[in-house]
């Protein structure tokens, strides 16, 4: 593979509020150092938290200028000295977190969070620790492995790693965005019960072919948590992943099953809200804060997906030069599953 000596990539600049979206061209490619690997990307995609970023919603610390997006693939352009984990010519994807592989994260495993703290996947070339990346799934296209990065892994971390997860176990999922579909899908495949919501009857209908026993409509169901209650014959949901924040959560605190799990990652409504302990603990049920997941989480959620032959769901792929229309269509909410940008 011919590598050039410099390349197009997209950059955040910071404005006064928030950031501005820029392509620049004749960015220099970095070689890969010791144990390091240059990517030539091949597809990212975008999740709520890279709209946050752009918007200025989303702390990235002082930076002034970063190459947006957590997740992308490609292929092995070059290997540095002593690469052992992958040869020129293999598909990668990389992990969210370059710090965090496996076990408890550390204090430091924010700092390396792609796409925020350090630069991201949103140009032609990225040069990255080969511990940073895993391998594609075979029958995963670069598109629908650069849809796993941030969603998928934070729907497997909630469900399986942290919430053990059993066949036959209800999961609640809330909207049906880029992880309540992989929850989804994930649930399905494992003899779960997925139960969702949306504010959309033609998305909920979508949702019931991919697997869903119950479909709950936000909008014309304000009160949601008992309809879950009542598809689940007054048991409720043994594992939530709560995406929604301030203006879900107690709902889903409502609908928790005994010795249920409530997995809080987002807060599409804002973050916030009470925990009502002394329910909870009558209920012997937890609350998990949860923060994508590590490299191993990574490993066991692919060789799930290929197990079960899963593919992620994309809404619609953009190429690179409409990487503005991506973030625009994204921040509408319009989409089911994921929003690819391809290059
Ligand atoms: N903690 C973590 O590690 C982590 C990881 C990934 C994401 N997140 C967070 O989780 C949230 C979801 O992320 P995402 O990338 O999956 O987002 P996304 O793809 O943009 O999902 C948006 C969808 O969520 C639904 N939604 C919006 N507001 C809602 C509300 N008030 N109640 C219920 N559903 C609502 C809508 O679905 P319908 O159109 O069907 O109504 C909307 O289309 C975000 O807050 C994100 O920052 C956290």
């Amino acid at each position: 593979m011919s590598i050039p000596n410099s390349q197009h990539q997209y950059q955040l600049v910071r404005q006064a509020k928030g950031f501005s979206l820029q392509l620049r061209e004749g960015a220099p490619i970095r070689q890969p150092g010791p144990r390091e690997v240059l990517v030539r990307v091949r597809a990212t995609s975008l999740n709520r938290r890279d709209v946050s970023i752009l918007k200025g919603f989303y702390p990235v610390g002082n930076r002034d200028t970063l190459v947006p997006l957590s997740d992308g693939a490609g292929e092995v352009a070059a290997v540095g000295p002593g690469t052992t984990r992958f040869k020129v010519g293999d598909r990668v994807a990389a992990i969210f977190f370059q710090g965090w592989l496996a076990g408890r994260p550390t204090a430091q495993t924010g700092a390396s969070a792609l796409g925020g703290a350090i630069d991201g996947m949103l140009a032609q070339y990225v040069t990255l620790s080969e511990e940073g990346l895993v391998p594609v799934p075979e029958h995963l296209s670069f598109e629908d492995a650069a849809c796993l990065p941030c969603a998928a892994v934070t729907a497997w971390h909630g469900l399986v790693s942290r919430g053990r997860m059993q066949a036959g176990d209800t999961v609640l999922l809330e909207g049906t965005g880029g992880v309540s579909i992989f929850g989804l899908q994930i649930a399905a495949a494992a003899g779960a019960k997925p139960v969702i919501t949306s504010s959309s009857d033609a998305k909920l209908e979508r949702a019931r072919a991919l697997g869903a026993v119950a479909t709950i409509n936000y909008r014309t169901t304000p009160e949601w948590s008992k309809a879950v209650l009542a598809a689940t014959g007054g048991v409720g949901a043994h594992h939530t992943l709560e995406v929604g924040g301030a203006g879900t959560l107690p709902q889903a605190l409502a609908a928790v099953a005994p010795g249920g799990n409530v997995a809080l990652i987002g807060g599409l409504s804002g973050f916030g809200g009470d925990i009502p302990a002394g329910s909870l603990v009558g209920r012997n049920a937890s609350v998990t804060g949860i923060f994508v997941g590590s490299r191993a989480d990574f490993e066991a959620l692919n060789a799930f997906l290929a197990k079960h032959a899963i593919r992620p769901v994309i809404d619609r792929a953009f190429p690179f030069e409409q990487a503005e229309q991506a973030y625009a269509y994204m921040d509408t909410g319009s989409h089911f599953g994921k929003v690819v940008i391809r290059l």
